[in-house]
C-alpha cells in the first residue's frame, strides 16, 4: 500500500468555501442542481482543479470531469467523484464531500509529483438529489445507459421549470467548457467516497466504512384527482376531498409496507396540494413514495402492489400512480472493495451496505465499484445538522487516495 499525503486543512477550507454557495440557517445549505448556485460551486472546483493542470470537461447532462492524466494515455481511467447538489434543506457534505475529495486525492498525487499509469477523473454528477427535479442520479443514470437523458426533458421542477429547459439554460451558460461525449467508455473502476448518512460508523467507533453494496429503491409520484368546493357550503358526504383520500392511502400504505424487522424504508417526503387554501376542500393531492429495501423481491412485491393499494384504500378521487425511478440493490466488485479494504492500514473499519443510494449504483452497471463511508454524527444526514469531522473527512480522503493509486498504478 502506497501512502499520498492528502491535506485535510486544504480539503476543510475547500468545503467551508462551497458551503458558503447556499447557506441556510443552522449550517445547512439549499443549492439545487443546474442553478446559479450550483454554477458558482462547478466554477470554485474548476478553478481548483486547473490549477494542478487537470483537465476540464462537460458532457450533455452537464456532468463535470475533472481529468489528471497518467502514463499511459491509452489505459482505462479510474474515476472517483459524487455529485454537488443538495436536499432543499441539507447539510455541508453530503455528495459535495466526494467531488472534495477526489480533487484533493489527485492534488495530493500532483503535489508529490506521483504520475499513476491510469488517468483518474473526478466527476461531478448532475442531479443526484432528484429533489429539484426528480428522480435523483439522472447524471449517472443517462452516463452508464440506463436511460436516456431524454426521458427526463418534462419533467418540472416546483416552479414549473421543464428539466430539458434548465439543461439547456446550464450548458449555454458553460459553453467555454470543451464538452465530452455523454457516455461511460469503460472505465477501469469507479470508487466514490461519501459520508455514511446513518449511525452504524459511528457507533461502532470506527472511521471507515468499507461499503459492500447499495439496498434498493423505488419512487412513485400519485396523483388524486378529485373536486375542489367550498369549506363552508359543500356537505361532506357530496365532496371528493383528495385531502381525506391521500390521508386513506397513506394509512393503507403503512399496512403494505409494515416491516417488523425494521429493514423496509417507507417515506412519504412530498406532498403538494391544490389549491392549498384552508378554505376549500382539496381538489387534487400529489404526494411522493419512496421505498427502500435491500432484497430485490421483497421491493419488487411491495413496489409491485402501491397501486392496487391506493384504489382499494380511497374513497372518492381518481387514482394515477407513476413509477418515476427504481435502482436495483447492487453488490460492489471484489476489485474496489478489497482495494479500500486493503487501503484501510491504520484506520479501524467495518464493512456494510448503504441504505442511501448513490451515483455508484449506476456506475455500477458499467464498471467494477465501491465506496468509502466516512461516519456522520449522531447519524444525521438530508438536515442542515449533518456534520463529520475535518480529521474523519481527511481519513477518509486519505484512504480513497491510497485506493486510486492502487486501482490506477
Ligand atoms: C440520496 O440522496 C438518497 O435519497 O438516498
Ligand atoms: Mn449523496
Ligand atoms: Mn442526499
Amino acid at each position: 500500500m502506497r501512502d499520498v499525503a492528502i491535506n485535510g486543512e486544504r480539503q476543510w477550507a475547500r468545503l467551508m468555501d462551497l458551503a458558503r454557495l447556499g447557506a441556510i440557517p443552522g449550517d445547512g445549505v439549499n443549492r439545487a442542481c443546474l442553478t446559479a448556485l450550483d454554477r458558482e460551486a462547478r466554477r470554485l472546483v474548476i478553478g481548483w482543479a486547473t490549477a494542478i493542470g487537470a483537465t476540464v470537461t462537460i458532457d450533455a447532462a452537464a456532468n463535470l470531469w475533472l481529468r489528471r492524466e497518467g502514463s499511459d494515455p491509452t489505459a482505462a481511467p479510474v474515476l472517483t467523484g459524487s455529485h454537488m447538489d443538495s436536499q432543499p434543506a441539507g447539510g455541508r457534505f453530503d455528495g459535495i464531500y466526494g467531488v472534495i475529495a477526489g480533487l484533493e486525492a489527485i492534488t495530493a498525487l500532483h503535489d508529490a509529483g506521483i504520475v499513476t499509469r491510469r488517468p483518474i477523473e473526478v466527476v461531478g454528477w448532475t442531479n443526484e438529489e432528484g429533489s429539484r427535479f426528480a428522480p435523483g442520479c439522472m447524471g449517472s443514470m443517462a452516463w452508464s445507459g440506463f436511460a436516456p437523458l431524454s426521458t427526463w426533458d418534462e419533467v418540472r421542477d416546483p416552479e414549473g421549470i421543464r428539466f430539458a429547459d434548465a439543461l439547456a439554460e446550464h450548458l449555454a451558460v458553460e459553453a467555454d467548457l470543451p464538452c465530452r461525449t455523454l457516455g461511460s467508455n469503460k472505465p477501469h473502476a469507479y470508487v466514490e467516497a461519501h459520508i455514511e448518512q446513518g449511525p452504524l460508523l459511528e457507533a461502532a467507533g470506527d472511521d471507515i466504512g468499507i461499503v459492500t453494496g447499495i439496498q434498493g429503491s423505488r419512487w412513485f409520484r400519485v396523483t388524486l384527482t378529485g373536486a375542489s368546493a367550498h369549506a363552508g357550503t359543500a356537505p361532506v358526504k357530496l365532496r371528493r376531498d383528495a385531502v381525506q383520500d391521500m390521508v386513506r392511502a397513506v394509512a393503507a400504505l403503512n399496512v403494505l409496507m409494515d416491516d417488523p424487522d425494521d429493514v423496509l424504508r417507507f417515506t412519504v417526503g412530498r406532498i403538494v396540494v391544490e389549491p392549498n387554501s384552508s378554505n376549500s376542500v382539496a381538489g387534487r393531492v400529489t404526494f411522493s413514495i419512496d421505498c427502500r429495501h435491500p432484497r430485490r423481491d421483497v421491493l419488487l412485491a411491495r413496489g409491485d402492489a402501491v397501486a392496487a393499494t391506493i384504489r382499494a384504500a380511497v374513497n372518492d378521487c381518481d387514482v394515477a400512480v407513476e413509477e418515476v425511478f427504481h435502482a436495483m440493490p447492487v453488490t460492489f466488485d471484489p476489485l474496489v472493495v478489497e482495494a479500500v479494504a486493503a487501503s484501510c492500514a491504520g484506520y479501524r473499519s467495518m464493512r456494510l451496505a448503504s441504505g442511501a443510494f448513490h451515483d455508484a449504483q449506476f456506475a455500477a452497471g458499467v464498471a467494477p465499484s465501491g465506496m468509502i463511508f466516512v461516519p456522520s454524527r449522531d447519524g444525521i444526514s438530508h438536515n442542515p445538522a449533518e456534520y463529520s469531522s475535518p480529521a474523519q473527512l481527511a481519513a477518509g480522503t486519505r484512504v480513497l487516495a491510497r485506493t486510486l493509486l492502487a486501482l490506477a498504478s
